[in-house]
């Protein structure tokens, strides 16, 4: 609901281009915050402007490996959302200076501003992984509890919508490729949650200031394992194809080669992220650290996922007859 408090608070939102952050952008407009998203090619982020009204959404340029533009991008904000994250490293990008350094500039511009801030993390966050995704977003965690205590935690588990890197991914390659690996065997559990939920739990995090200094684990409706997520793909896309079982140590040869590709499918890292499971903990939710505490009952697959798929069926959104 749109109140006079919301049109006058100012949100940056770091990473707020992204997949997640069209999301996060688009509910931040329906309360009437003001918005300004902070990324590192504002000419790039035109795509974002119909989410809200003409002048409410306002792109600046910023980097999480350089702490002066954060620091600007946090100036007169009220509150502050951090999006930002890679899947792999690539140049300069390196988990260490985005996920874990990169972090801390921006809760230490928010601490700076007095601006209460909202950290995106992820399931699977741990100082003791052997991936360095899991540990860099582990350290991202602790530097921002260090900086602002009263910090909020969001950890998705593997987020779903039409924009998502995951089914469309893998959609995408089964429109070719008469086999899917399953890394793994594809035992490792997943549970999925709409980009439209977890912006929901942002703007409810963001109205309930008691969320401060907790971590919240965000799941959908569903537990399925990868093999499941693959065989409910290939179903709602009606492309039957084999699913080839590849041993971690075999996946992790594949994606010593796969790791070069511009926009690689598998690296080495991500083999070693598949070995846990990815789902909300027992402690999370026995102790109300979930979205349904945030008052946001999570959507299934079945509800979001055939209405962007179906583009990948042979016939499109047609039934032959
Ligand atoms: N998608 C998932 O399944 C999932 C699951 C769990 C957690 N998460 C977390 O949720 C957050 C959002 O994920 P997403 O899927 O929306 O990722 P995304 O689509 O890749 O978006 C990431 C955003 O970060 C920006 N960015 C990257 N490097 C930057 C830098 N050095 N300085 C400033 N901005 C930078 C990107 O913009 P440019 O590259 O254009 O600058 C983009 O706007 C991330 O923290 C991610 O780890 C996602």
């Amino acid at each position: 609901m749109i109140t006079q408090a919301s049109v006058d608070t100012l949100v940056t939102v770091f990473g707020g281009s992204g997949f997640l952050g069209r999301h996060v952008v688009r509910a931040l407009c329906k309360e009437g915050y003001r918005v300004r998203v902070a990324v590192r090619r504002p000419d790039l982020a035109g795509h974002l402007q119909p989410l809200g009204r003409v002048g409410q959404i306002h792109a600046v340029q910023a980097n999480l490996r350089y702490p002066k533009s954060v620091e600007a991008a946090a100036r007169d904000a009220n509150i502050v959302i951090n999006l930002v994250g890679i899947l792999f490293e690539r140049g300069r990008q390196r988990f260490e200076a985005v996920q874990a350094l990169g972090a801390e500039s921006v809760a230490q511009a928010a601490s700076a501003h007095g601006a209460r801030l909202i950290h995106v993390s992820a399931i699977g966050a741990d100082e003791g992984s052997r991936s360095l995704y899991a540990r860099s977003k582990a350290a991202g965690e602790k530097l921002v509890r260090a900086a602002l205590p009263a910090a909020t935690i969001l950890r998705p588990s593997i987020v779903f919508g039409p924009e998502d890197d995951f089914f469309n991914r893998f959609a995408a390659l089964a429109r070719f490729s008469p086999a899917l690996p399953l890394v793994g065997g594809g035992h490792t559990r997943f549970q999925p949650v709409f980009a439209g939920d977890v912006a929901a739990a942002i703007v409810a995090a963001i109205a309930e200031p008691r969320t401060g200094s907790r971590v919240y684990e965000l799941g959908g409706p569903e537990v399925r394992s990868f093999k499941e997520l693959m065989q409910y793909m290939l179903a709602t896309i009606e492309r039957p194809r084999l699913l080839v079982r590849v041993p971690f140590a075999a996946a992790k040869l594949m994606a010593l080669f796969l790791q070069f590709l511009p926009k690689p499918l598998l690296t080495p890292d991500q083999v070693d992220l598949l070995r846990q499971d990815n789902v909300v903990s027992d402690a999370a939710r026995r102790e109300g650290r979930t979205l349904q505490a945030l008052g946001v009952d999570p959507v299934s697959l079945a509800a979001i996922v055939p209405s962007y798929l179906w583009r990948f069926r042979k016939t499109g959104q047609f039934k032959i007859a």
